[in-house]
């Protein structure tokens, strides 16, 4: 069996808590814009603002191949759930969300049965859901980042079945590596990722586990992206601060493309 899914490589840019204003967030996008639309036949490019942003970034994006995607949404369509927002509200102005990501578990107490709800809900608005996953630095220290893994994703994917793997993608993201500086050694993440596939493969069937991508997070940027695209079961990369930097992140997307169009 071949570890490459039929769909392209995705390159997710999570913006995270920035910019914190408007016109520095139309720049940015621009910025990307210009060179990622190069690319669009080779590479799946999506952006993930802040979201009092997705609306005007949306009306740049109009037509150049570049998606949009959410940092979060809430597992209820509407109802009384102050400061929430749902995946009906976003599903007719983005095709991503992020789902589970690490500084949400941290900071915001999420957990695994909360991303494994606000999964099925994405994914039931027809969302493309990017569910992030990964082990924090003690679990890298004890070795157990495995069964870390391996538990986030069996619970974070409870409710997912075969239909939903075209539109279904899963971040590896071990939480050491975020924002430090402090990239993962590649054959670390080769092995996680092998492991998340192989587990994918467990629930929902080994034929719809290739159509689900897989990425990489944590540190990624212009000097050490090819290493992990390169990877065997690495899909493309979820980057965070080098996607603030509208040259950094075009040289990410074009390595990307240039990796995968020698595949
Ligand atoms: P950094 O690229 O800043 O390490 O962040 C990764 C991340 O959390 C993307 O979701």
């Amino acid at each position: 069996m071949s570890s490459r899914p039929p769909g392209m490589p995705l390159v997710a840019a999570n913006w995270k808590m920035n910019p914190t204003n408007i016109d520095d967030a139309l720049d940015l996008v621009r910025g990307i814009l210009s060179v990622a639309r190069g690319h669009a036949d080779r590479v799946e490019v999506s952006i993930f603002p802040p979201f009092p942003w997705l609306l005007a970034v949306s009306e740049v994006l109009v037509e150049s191949g570049v998606k949009l995607g959410a940092q979060d949404c809430f597992w209820e369509m509407s109802g009384a759930y102050t400061g929430e927002v749902s995946p009906a509200m976003l599903k007719d102005l983005c095709q991503w969300v992020i789902v589970g990501h690490s500084e949400r578990r941290l900071y915001l107490g999420e957990t695994d049965d909360m991303v494994a709800k606000k999964t099925a809900a994405g994914l039931s608005c027809g969302l493309g859901v990017i569910m992030c996953v990964g082990e924090l630095a003690d679990h890298y220290d004890a070795g157990t980042s495995d069964q870390v893994v391996s538990a986030q994703v069996k619970a974070g994917l409870a409710s997912c079945s075969a239909d939903d793997s075209a539109r279904l993608v899963i971040a590896y993201e071990p939480v050491w590596a975020i924002g430090t500086g402090k990239s993962a050694d590649p054959e670390h993440a080769y092995k996680t990722m092998r492991l998340i596939r192989r587990i994918v493969g467990e629930m929902i069937g080994a034929g719809a586990a290739r159509k689900v991508r897989i990425l990489y997070g944590g540190s990624v940027n212009a000097a050490n992206v090819q290493s992990y695209v390169e990877l065997p079961y690495c899909d493309g990369c979820l980057v965070g601060g080098a996607s603030l930097d509208a040259a950094e992140f075009a040289h990410i997307v074009k390595v990307t493309a240039e990796v995968y169009g020698h595949r």
